[in-house]
Protein backbone atom coordinates (compact mmCIF):
# COMPACT_ATOMS: atom_id res chain seq x y z
CA UNK A 1 0.00 0.00 0.00
CA UNK A 2 2.60 2.45 -0.03
CA UNK A 3 2.20 2.27 -4.06
CA UNK A 4 -0.69 3.87 -3.41
CA UNK A 5 0.40 6.13 -1.05
CA UNK A 6 2.96 7.36 -3.48
CA UNK A 7 0.37 7.23 -6.53
CA UNK A 8 -1.61 9.50 -4.10
CA UNK A 9 1.07 12.10 -3.41
CA UNK A 10 2.17 12.31 -7.57
CA UNK A 11 -1.22 12.46 -8.44
CA UNK A 12 -2.24 15.69 -5.80
CA UNK A 13 0.84 17.42 -6.97
CA UNK A 14 0.08 17.37 -10.47
CA UNK A 15 -3.06 18.74 -9.64
CA UNK A 16 -1.56 21.21 -7.82
CA UNK A 17 1.33 22.05 -10.28
CA UNK A 18 -1.31 22.29 -13.24
CA UNK A 19 -1.06 25.13 -15.54
CA UNK A 20 -4.36 25.56 -16.90
CA UNK A 21 -7.78 23.36 -17.45
CA UNK A 22 -6.81 22.03 -20.00
CA UNK A 23 -3.90 19.93 -18.50
CA UNK A 24 -6.11 19.09 -15.45
CA UNK A 25 -8.43 17.85 -17.74
CA UNK A 26 -5.66 15.10 -18.77
CA UNK A 27 -4.38 15.00 -15.40
CA UNK A 28 -8.33 13.59 -14.97
CA UNK A 29 -8.04 11.24 -17.43
CA UNK A 30 -4.64 10.22 -16.55
CA UNK A 31 -6.03 8.76 -12.88
CA UNK A 32 -9.99 8.39 -13.51
CA UNK A 33 -10.25 7.96 -17.03
CA UNK A 34 -11.13 4.55 -18.45
CA UNK A 35 -7.28 3.52 -18.58
CA UNK A 36 -6.44 5.89 -15.82
CA UNK A 37 -3.80 4.65 -12.75
CA UNK A 38 -6.52 4.27 -10.57
CA UNK A 39 -9.36 2.92 -12.63
CA UNK A 40 -6.25 0.15 -13.34
CA UNK A 41 -6.20 -0.30 -9.83
CA UNK A 42 -9.89 -0.64 -9.07
CA UNK A 43 -9.87 -3.26 -12.27
CA UNK A 44 -7.70 -5.44 -10.47
CA UNK A 45 -9.40 -5.37 -6.88
CA UNK A 46 -11.13 -9.14 -8.49
CA UNK A 47 -7.94 -10.50 -8.23
CA UNK A 48 -7.58 -10.17 -4.51
CA UNK A 49 -8.46 -12.15 -1.73
CA UNK A 50 -11.53 -11.37 0.28
CA UNK A 51 -10.12 -9.60 2.92
CA UNK A 52 -7.54 -7.35 1.24
CA UNK A 53 -10.14 -6.93 -1.27
CA UNK A 54 -12.37 -5.03 1.06
CA UNK A 55 -10.07 -2.91 2.67
CA UNK A 56 -7.90 -2.15 -0.62
CA UNK A 57 -11.64 -1.52 -1.93
CA UNK A 58 -11.87 1.26 0.86
CA UNK A 59 -8.58 2.88 0.62
CA UNK A 60 -9.29 3.32 -3.80
CA UNK A 61 -12.41 4.53 -2.47
CA UNK A 62 -10.70 7.40 -0.56
CA UNK A 63 -8.51 8.02 -2.82
CA UNK A 64 -10.90 8.63 -5.38
CA UNK A 65 -13.15 11.00 -3.24
CA UNK A 66 -9.59 13.09 -2.16
CA UNK A 67 -8.68 13.30 -6.15
CA UNK A 68 -12.13 14.70 -7.17
CA UNK A 69 -12.35 17.48 -4.22
CA UNK A 70 -8.41 18.39 -5.70
CA UNK A 71 -9.57 18.35 -8.78
CA UNK A 72 -12.55 20.62 -8.78
CA UNK A 73 -10.83 22.75 -5.88
CA UNK A 74 -8.10 23.79 -8.96
CA UNK A 75 -10.22 23.90 -11.47
CA UNK A 76 -12.26 26.36 -9.46
CA UNK A 77 -8.72 28.30 -8.74
CA UNK A 78 -8.03 28.62 -12.31
CA UNK A 79 -10.97 29.36 -13.62
CA UNK A 80 -11.02 32.37 -11.22
CA UNK A 81 -7.54 33.28 -11.93
CA UNK A 82 -8.69 32.79 -15.56
CA UNK A 83 -11.71 35.03 -15.07
CA UNK A 84 -9.38 38.18 -13.06
CA UNK A 85 -6.92 38.02 -15.69
CA UNK A 86 -9.60 38.90 -18.56
CA UNK A 87 -11.19 41.24 -16.72
CA UNK A 88 -8.05 43.17 -16.25
CA UNK A 89 -7.01 42.89 -19.71
CA UNK A 90 -10.26 43.81 -21.52
CA UNK A 91 -11.71 46.66 -19.00
CA UNK A 92 -12.12 50.26 -20.62
CA UNK A 93 -11.91 53.06 -19.10
CA UNK A 94 -15.63 54.76 -19.54
CA UNK A 95 -13.96 58.35 -18.62
CA UNK A 96 -11.99 58.45 -22.01
CA UNK A 97 -13.94 60.61 -24.73
CA UNK A 98 -15.45 58.81 -27.91
CA UNK A 99 -14.43 58.92 -31.06
CA UNK A 100 -17.24 61.06 -32.93
CA UNK A 101 -17.80 58.72 -35.65
CA UNK A 102 -18.91 56.21 -32.75
CA UNK A 103 -20.71 58.09 -30.98
CA UNK A 104 -24.73 56.38 -30.29
CA UNK A 105 -27.36 58.97 -31.64
CA UNK A 106 -30.42 59.53 -29.83
CA UNK A 107 -33.81 58.31 -31.50
CA UNK A 108 -36.44 61.29 -33.17
CA UNK A 109 -39.00 60.34 -30.60
CA UNK A 110 -37.23 60.22 -27.78
CA UNK A 111 -35.62 63.32 -28.80
CA UNK A 112 -39.46 64.83 -29.47
CA UNK A 113 -40.05 63.32 -26.25
CA UNK A 114 -38.13 65.41 -24.37
CA UNK A 115 -39.14 68.28 -26.13
CA UNK A 116 -42.89 67.82 -25.10
CA UNK A 117 -42.08 67.71 -21.48
CA UNK A 118 -40.14 70.20 -21.91
CA UNK A 119 -42.89 72.66 -23.14
CA UNK A 120 -45.29 71.05 -20.99
CA UNK A 121 -43.10 71.42 -18.16
CA UNK A 122 -42.84 74.70 -18.48
CA UNK A 123 -46.43 75.06 -18.80
CA UNK A 124 -46.92 73.69 -15.06
CA UNK A 125 -47.77 70.08 -16.32
CA UNK A 126 -46.29 66.76 -14.62
CA UNK A 127 -45.44 63.49 -16.07
CA UNK A 128 -47.66 60.67 -15.74
CA UNK A 129 -46.66 56.97 -16.90
CA UNK A 130 -48.52 53.73 -16.89
CA UNK A 131 -48.57 50.41 -18.20
CA UNK A 132 -48.42 49.09 -21.52
CA UNK A 133 -50.60 46.17 -20.65
CA UNK A 134 -54.36 47.66 -19.42
CA UNK A 135 -57.20 46.73 -18.26
CA UNK A 136 -60.72 47.23 -20.35
CA UNK A 137 -62.11 49.62 -18.03
CA UNK A 138 -59.07 51.89 -18.12
CA UNK A 139 -58.46 51.42 -22.11
CA UNK A 140 -62.57 51.68 -22.78
CA UNK A 141 -65.30 51.38 -20.36
CA UNK A 142 -64.32 54.28 -18.24
CA UNK A 143 -63.67 56.19 -21.13
CA UNK A 144 -67.51 55.97 -21.96
CA UNK A 145 -66.90 53.11 -24.39
CA UNK A 146 -68.97 50.09 -22.82
CA UNK A 147 -68.65 46.57 -24.20
CA UNK A 148 -69.77 47.01 -27.87
CA UNK A 149 -70.00 50.17 -28.32
CA UNK A 150 -68.83 50.73 -31.91
CA UNK A 151 -65.80 52.80 -31.26
CA UNK A 152 -64.51 50.01 -29.71
CA UNK A 153 -64.41 49.05 -33.41
CA UNK A 154 -62.24 52.38 -34.91
CA UNK A 155 -59.28 50.94 -33.27
CA UNK A 156 -58.08 47.44 -34.42
CA UNK A 157 -57.12 46.68 -30.57
CA UNK A 158 -54.94 43.82 -29.89
CA UNK A 159 -56.20 41.21 -26.83
CA UNK A 160 -54.00 39.81 -24.52
CA UNK A 161 -55.61 36.15 -22.28
CA UNK A 162 -56.57 36.97 -19.06
CA UNK A 163 -54.83 33.69 -17.69
CA UNK A 164 -52.20 31.03 -19.33
CA UNK A 165 -54.56 28.19 -18.20
CA UNK A 166 -58.43 29.07 -18.54
CA UNK A 167 -59.70 29.73 -22.01
CA UNK A 168 -59.94 33.20 -23.80
CA UNK A 169 -62.94 34.88 -22.78
CA UNK A 170 -63.39 38.73 -24.14
CA UNK A 171 -65.06 39.83 -21.75
CA UNK A 172 -62.17 39.72 -19.06
CA UNK A 173 -58.96 39.97 -21.89
CA UNK A 174 -56.58 42.54 -21.35
CA UNK A 175 -55.23 44.92 -23.88
CA UNK A 176 -52.57 46.43 -24.86
CA UNK A 177 -53.37 50.22 -24.38
CA UNK A 178 -55.03 51.39 -27.79
CA UNK A 179 -54.18 54.66 -26.88
CA UNK A 180 -53.03 56.84 -23.97
CA UNK A 181 -56.33 57.69 -22.48
CA UNK A 182 -56.29 55.34 -20.15
CA UNK A 183 -54.20 57.77 -18.52
CA UNK A 184 -56.63 59.63 -17.84
CA UNK A 185 -58.63 57.54 -15.78
CA UNK A 186 -56.07 56.38 -13.62
CA UNK A 187 -54.60 59.86 -12.93
CA UNK A 188 -58.12 61.24 -11.59
CA UNK A 189 -58.14 57.65 -9.31
CA UNK A 190 -54.77 58.76 -8.20
CA UNK A 191 -54.91 62.25 -7.59
CA UNK A 192 -58.21 65.21 -6.74
CA UNK A 193 -58.53 67.83 -9.04
CA UNK A 194 -57.04 70.68 -9.88
CA UNK A 195 -55.10 67.86 -12.09
CA UNK A 196 -52.76 69.23 -14.74
CA UNK A 197 -50.61 66.17 -16.66
CA UNK A 198 -49.29 64.96 -19.47
CA UNK A 199 -48.36 61.04 -20.04
CA UNK A 200 -46.06 60.18 -22.89
CA UNK A 201 -45.85 56.55 -23.80
CA UNK A 202 -45.58 53.54 -26.18
CA UNK A 203 -49.56 52.52 -27.28
CA UNK A 204 -50.63 49.32 -29.64
CA UNK A 205 -53.01 49.17 -33.15
CA UNK A 206 -52.97 46.18 -35.76
CA UNK A 207 -51.92 48.46 -38.46
CA UNK A 208 -48.85 48.88 -40.90
CA UNK A 209 -48.18 51.14 -43.29
CA UNK A 210 -46.18 54.30 -44.10
CA UNK A 211 -47.90 56.01 -41.54
CA UNK A 212 -48.98 53.46 -39.01
CA UNK A 213 -46.54 51.33 -37.43
CA UNK A 214 -48.31 48.05 -34.32
CA UNK A 215 -46.43 49.90 -31.93
CA UNK A 216 -46.18 54.01 -31.89
CA UNK A 217 -45.55 57.19 -29.54
CA UNK A 218 -48.63 59.23 -28.08
CA UNK A 219 -48.70 62.23 -25.32
CA UNK A 220 -52.14 62.35 -23.35
CA UNK A 221 -52.76 65.25 -22.18
CA UNK A 222 -55.11 66.21 -19.43
CA UNK A 223 -56.45 69.68 -17.30
CA UNK A 224 -59.11 69.33 -14.73
CA UNK A 225 -60.22 72.27 -12.70
CA UNK A 226 -63.51 74.16 -11.36
CA UNK A 227 -63.40 76.68 -14.63
CA UNK A 228 -61.30 74.60 -17.23
CA UNK A 229 -62.83 75.96 -20.35
CA UNK A 230 -62.46 74.65 -24.04
CA UNK A 231 -60.65 78.35 -24.56
CA UNK A 232 -57.43 77.15 -22.16
CA UNK A 233 -57.45 74.08 -24.14
CA UNK A 234 -57.09 76.30 -27.19
CA UNK A 235 -54.51 78.73 -25.75
CA UNK A 236 -53.07 75.78 -24.30
CA UNK A 237 -52.67 73.72 -28.03
CA UNK A 238 -51.54 76.89 -29.59
CA UNK A 239 -48.65 77.56 -27.42
CA UNK A 240 -47.59 74.29 -27.21
CA UNK A 241 -47.81 74.28 -31.37
CA UNK A 242 -45.99 77.25 -31.95
CA UNK A 243 -43.01 76.08 -29.07
CA UNK A 244 -43.42 73.11 -30.41
CA UNK A 245 -42.50 73.92 -34.58
CA UNK A 246 -40.15 76.80 -33.12
CA UNK A 247 -42.56 79.38 -35.10
CA UNK A 248 -43.58 82.63 -33.69
CA UNK A 249 -47.14 82.33 -35.69
CA UNK A 250 -48.87 79.13 -36.97
CA UNK A 251 -52.27 78.91 -38.26
CA UNK A 252 -54.42 76.54 -36.65
CA UNK A 253 -57.82 75.50 -36.69
CA UNK A 254 -60.27 73.23 -35.09
CA UNK A 255 -62.97 70.80 -36.91
CA UNK A 256 -65.77 69.27 -35.09
CA UNK A 257 -64.98 65.86 -34.89
CA UNK A 258 -66.08 62.79 -32.51
CA UNK A 259 -64.48 60.56 -29.45
CA UNK A 260 -66.69 58.81 -26.80
CA UNK A 261 -64.35 60.71 -23.80
CA UNK A 262 -64.68 63.91 -24.90
CA UNK A 263 -67.49 66.52 -25.81
CA UNK A 264 -67.57 68.57 -27.97
CA UNK A 265 -64.64 66.68 -29.29
CA UNK A 266 -62.22 68.52 -32.14
CA UNK A 267 -59.45 67.92 -34.42
CA UNK A 268 -56.87 70.20 -34.53
CA UNK A 269 -54.87 71.34 -37.99
CA UNK A 270 -51.93 73.51 -38.65
CA UNK A 271 -51.43 75.13 -41.77
CA UNK A 272 -48.64 74.58 -43.76
CA UNK A 273 -47.63 74.38 -47.85
CA UNK A 274 -47.69 70.99 -49.28
CA UNK A 275 -45.26 71.06 -52.88
CA UNK A 276 -43.80 68.10 -54.47
CA UNK A 277 -40.84 68.28 -53.00
CA UNK A 278 -41.58 70.14 -49.73
CA UNK A 279 -43.78 70.54 -46.52
CA UNK A 280 -43.77 73.84 -45.00
CA UNK A 281 -45.41 73.86 -42.03
CA UNK A 282 -46.78 77.59 -40.07
CA UNK A 283 -47.13 78.93 -44.11
CA UNK A 284 -49.91 78.44 -47.25
CA UNK A 285 -53.11 77.23 -47.94
CA UNK A 286 -52.90 73.45 -46.44
CA UNK A 287 -54.03 71.68 -43.57
CA UNK A 288 -52.26 68.98 -41.29
CA UNK A 289 -54.21 67.47 -38.79
CA UNK A 290 -52.13 66.90 -35.68
CA UNK A 291 -53.89 66.04 -32.85
CA UNK A 292 -57.35 65.32 -31.24
CA UNK A 293 -59.24 67.18 -28.72
CA UNK A 294 -62.13 68.13 -26.47
CA UNK A 295 -64.24 68.60 -22.90
CA UNK A 296 -63.50 65.62 -20.87
CA UNK A 297 -67.28 63.91 -20.73
CA UNK A 298 -69.35 64.26 -17.92
CA UNK A 299 -69.25 60.14 -17.49
CA UNK A 300 -65.60 60.10 -16.99
CA UNK A 301 -64.77 62.35 -14.87
CA UNK A 302 -67.57 60.14 -13.24
CA UNK A 303 -65.84 56.99 -13.89
CA UNK A 304 -62.44 58.59 -12.38
CA UNK A 305 -64.31 59.39 -9.33
CA UNK A 306 -64.51 63.21 -10.43
CA UNK A 307 -68.07 64.97 -9.76
CA UNK A 308 -69.02 66.50 -13.19
CA UNK A 309 -71.17 69.27 -11.49
CA UNK A 310 -68.28 70.70 -9.67
CA UNK A 311 -65.43 70.54 -11.77
CA UNK A 312 -64.45 70.34 -16.06
CA UNK A 313 -61.76 69.93 -17.36
CA UNK A 314 -60.31 69.11 -21.17
CA UNK A 315 -57.95 66.61 -22.87
CA UNK A 316 -55.52 66.31 -25.65
CA UNK A 317 -54.06 63.11 -27.63
CA UNK A 318 -51.13 63.77 -29.63
CA UNK A 319 -49.39 60.79 -32.00
CA UNK A 320 -45.58 61.89 -30.96
CA UNK A 321 -43.95 59.88 -33.87
CA UNK A 322 -45.90 61.67 -36.50
CA UNK A 323 -44.80 65.09 -34.47
CA UNK A 324 -41.31 63.37 -35.42
CA UNK A 325 -41.93 62.65 -39.03
CA UNK A 326 -43.42 66.22 -39.52
CA UNK A 327 -40.79 68.39 -37.62
CA UNK A 328 -37.65 66.55 -39.01
CA UNK A 329 -38.93 65.39 -42.20
CA UNK A 330 -39.10 61.62 -42.06
CA UNK A 331 -40.75 60.27 -44.56
CA UNK A 332 -41.62 56.71 -43.66
CA UNK A 333 -42.83 55.52 -40.18
CA UNK A 334 -42.02 52.13 -40.31
CA UNK A 335 -38.48 52.95 -40.69
CA UNK A 336 -38.45 53.96 -37.15
CA UNK A 337 -38.51 50.77 -35.50
CA UNK A 338 -36.20 48.70 -38.01
CA UNK A 339 -32.95 50.01 -35.80
CA UNK A 340 -31.21 50.41 -38.44
CA UNK A 341 -28.18 52.09 -37.69
CA UNK A 342 -27.21 54.67 -40.51
CA UNK A 343 -30.85 55.57 -40.63
CA UNK A 344 -30.08 56.25 -35.91
CA UNK A 345 -27.32 58.19 -37.50
CA UNK A 346 -28.81 60.32 -40.15
CA UNK A 347 -31.56 60.90 -38.02
CA UNK A 348 -30.62 60.94 -35.10
CA UNK A 349 -29.63 63.58 -31.99
CA UNK A 350 -26.37 64.49 -30.71
CA UNK A 351 -26.51 62.58 -27.14
CA UNK A 352 -26.47 66.10 -24.89
CA UNK A 353 -28.06 68.40 -27.16
CA UNK A 354 -30.95 68.60 -24.11
CA UNK A 355 -34.44 69.72 -24.93
CA UNK A 356 -35.37 73.07 -22.64
CA UNK A 357 -37.18 76.26 -23.23
CA UNK A 358 -34.45 78.42 -22.38
CA UNK A 359 -31.91 76.59 -24.24
CA UNK A 360 -33.19 75.66 -27.89
CA UNK A 361 -35.63 72.67 -28.23
CA UNK A 362 -34.42 70.97 -31.36
CA UNK A 363 -31.16 72.94 -31.43
CA UNK A 364 -31.68 73.16 -35.04
CA UNK A 365 -29.20 75.95 -35.66
CA UNK A 366 -26.33 74.16 -33.74
CA UNK A 367 -24.32 71.30 -34.68
CA UNK A 368 -27.27 68.69 -33.90
CA UNK A 369 -28.10 66.56 -36.95
N1 LIG B 1 -57.32 58.86 -27.65
C1 LIG B 1 -57.58 59.55 -28.88
C2 LIG B 1 -56.91 58.74 -30.02
O1 LIG B 1 -56.11 57.90 -29.75
C3 LIG B 1 -57.04 60.94 -28.87
C4 LIG B 1 -57.72 61.85 -27.89
C5 LIG B 1 -57.25 61.98 -26.60
C6 LIG B 1 -58.85 62.59 -28.26
C7 LIG B 1 -57.88 62.83 -25.69
C8 LIG B 1 -59.46 63.41 -27.38
C9 LIG B 1 -58.99 63.54 -26.11
O2 LIG B 1 -57.19 58.95 -31.17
Amino acid sequence: MENLENLKQQILSNIQQAPDVKALDEIRVSAMGKKGAVTELMKGLGALPQDEKIETGKKLNVLKQEIESALSARKDALETAELNQKLASESVDVTLPIRPENQGRIHPVSKIYEEVVAIFGQMGFDVAEGPDIEDQFHNFNALNMPANHPARQMQDTFYLPHSATEPFDMDKSYVIRTHTSGMQIRTMEAQKPPIRIIAPGRTYRSDYDATHTPMFHQVEGLVIDKTTTLAHLKGCLYDFVKAFFELDEIPVRYRPSYFPFTEPSAEMDIGCLKTKTELKIGAGNDWLEILGCGMVHPNVLKAGGIDPDEYQGFAFGVGLDRLAMLKYGIPDLRTFFESDVRWLKNYGFAPLDFSSMTGGLSNNGGQTR
